[in-house]
């Protein structure tokens, strides 16, 4: 028998289909409440809120359970690339060798942008940041493919827009950076994997040709995909409610990109090292600030901590650990704000403040020590992020258009504001 939820709303009471998820997860669907009561739900920040059906991401906050199609994160990045796990997010499984290889030669078929799209950098100030540089670019991409930003792309089109972005961005970012501290751009190199051809063009100069460092790239390959999915996310949200509306898949994660820029979301692994870098400077009084964030009723945060999500640990955050450790052991670096993480970790978790509420490390708690340690510069972490999260805007984008469920995202609200009133004059109003 159907299960049903029963709600009752003054004298009349009606029942709500149950959904039952294939790890059992409920949701009682609410789509036909306001026929049916009148009233709506009220859900800020949409915690209780499920928006869609999908198959990509499953996560349980509670267990510090994160699952790619089925796959236990740690298995993922112990033993995928990222081109490999971006496959298995967009299209649901893991790709066999031919797949793979297509899939990675078509990287570097279009890893070059429009010679023209290198005039834009020379208009962007050098300290601009480059998260807005990275949203307007992408969203620019779509002038020069207009035959793929539309509103209902077939599957090859699809195919190809997918392509487009993974293998671009890549270049965007390195050119961006290179844009902002004034040195000649490096081209992608057809010979180079994913991530070396990124890492190349951020850091080989006229002077300087970047010697591939295996532990670098591998430290890049966990953290992008660590990355690479978490449902519904703020920005994966942005990503699928702009779509919604059929708006391109350029412009859609040109949305996604901005909302990932915000210190509560992807800003936060930027703001995590400016934190520490803070407390370090201010003698390393890890109690002080811990103090702070407890007192401050919200308005001092310890960055890198707490997650919407996960109460219990967040699995990621576990697995960047153990990396940012051994990438500094084998690179022979001693970073001083590691420290500090590790104290400022220890004390907040003691705390009863930290463990009433449930809050944890956070996957950005600790990837920015990864990032310093390999060179990345501050205000490019969050461009990381962003990255790392391409294939899994990229997936719910494409899963959002194909399920005939889809509508356009349209939230309701409780309005609070004046009631009816009439027109005052200028000459009349106090
Ligand atoms: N430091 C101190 N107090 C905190 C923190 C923190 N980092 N995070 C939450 N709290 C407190 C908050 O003040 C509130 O206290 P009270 O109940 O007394 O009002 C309680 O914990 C619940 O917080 P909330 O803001 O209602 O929780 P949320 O689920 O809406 O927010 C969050 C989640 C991630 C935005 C939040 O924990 C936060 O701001 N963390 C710092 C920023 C950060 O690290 N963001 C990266 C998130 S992980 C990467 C990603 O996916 O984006």
């Amino acid at each position: 028998m159907e299960e049903k939820a029963k709600l009752t709303v003054g004298d009349k009471t009606i029942e709500l289909p149950i959904i039952t998820g294939s790890e059992e997860e409920k949701g009682i669907d609410i789509s036909k409440l306001r026929s049916s009561s009148g009233c709506i739900t009220y859900d800020p920040g949409y915690g209780n809120t499920g928006a869609c059906k999908s198959s990509i991401t499953f996560l349980d906050g509670e267990k510090g359970i994160l699952h790619y199609r089925g796959y236990p994160i740690e298995q993922i990045a112990e033993n995928c690339n990222f081109v490999e796990t971006a496959y298995l997010l967009i299209y649901g499984e893991l790709p066999n060798r031919d797949q793979l290889e297509n899939f990675s030669n078509s990287f570097t078929e279009h890893a070059t942008i429009h010679e023209d799209m290198k005039n834009f950098f020379y208009g962007y100030p050098p300290y601009g940041h480059p998260m807005g540089i990275l949203s307007a670019m992408v969203c620019s991409l779509s002038a020069y493919y207009p035959e793929l930003a539309k509103a209902e792309p077939t599957k090859e089109e699809i195919d190809r827009i997918a392509v487009q972005l993974l293998s671009k961005i890549r270049t965007i970012c390195a050119f961006s950076y290179k844009k902002s501290i004034g040195e000649p751009f490096v081209y992608p190199r057809p010979e180079l994997k994913y991530i070396p051809n990124f890492l190349n063009m951020m850091f080989s100069s006229p002077s300087r040709a970047y010697e591939i460092d295996e532990d670098e790239v591998n430290a890049m390959r966990v953290l992008f995909i660590l990355h690479a999915d978490h449902e519904q996310n703020c920005s994966t949200s942005t990503v699928r409610i702009v779509g919604s509306s059929r708006a391109n898949l350029f412009a859609s994660v040109a949305a996604g990109i901005c909302a990932l820029w915000g210190p509560l979301h992807g800003g936060a692994n930027q703001e995590v090292i400016e934190m520490l870098a803070m407390i370090y400077k201010d003698g390393c009084n890890v109690k002080k600030y811990v103090d702070l964030a407890k007192e401050s009723h919200g308005e001092f945060r310890l960055m890198g901590f707490g997650h919407r999500v996960y109460k219990n640990f967040d699995p990621r955050a576990k697995i960047i650990k153990q990396k940012t450790d051994a990438l500094l052991r084998k690179k022979g670096i001693h970073d001083p704000l590691l420290d500090v993480a590790v104290k400022l970790e220890e004390v907040a978790l003691k705390d009863p403040y930290f463990i009433e509420r449930k809050l944890y490390p956070n996957v950005d708690f600790y990837s920015g020590i990864i990032y310093r340690a390999i060179g990345i510069p501050l205000n490019m972490f969050p461009v990381m992020f962003a990255i790392g999260r391409l294939p899994g805007w990229i997936a719910h984008w494409k899963e959002m258009i194909e399920d005939p469920a889809t509508k356009i995202g349209r939230p309701r609200q409780i309005y609070t504001g004046c009631t009816r009133r009439d027109f005052v004059p200028i000459e009349k109003r106090g």
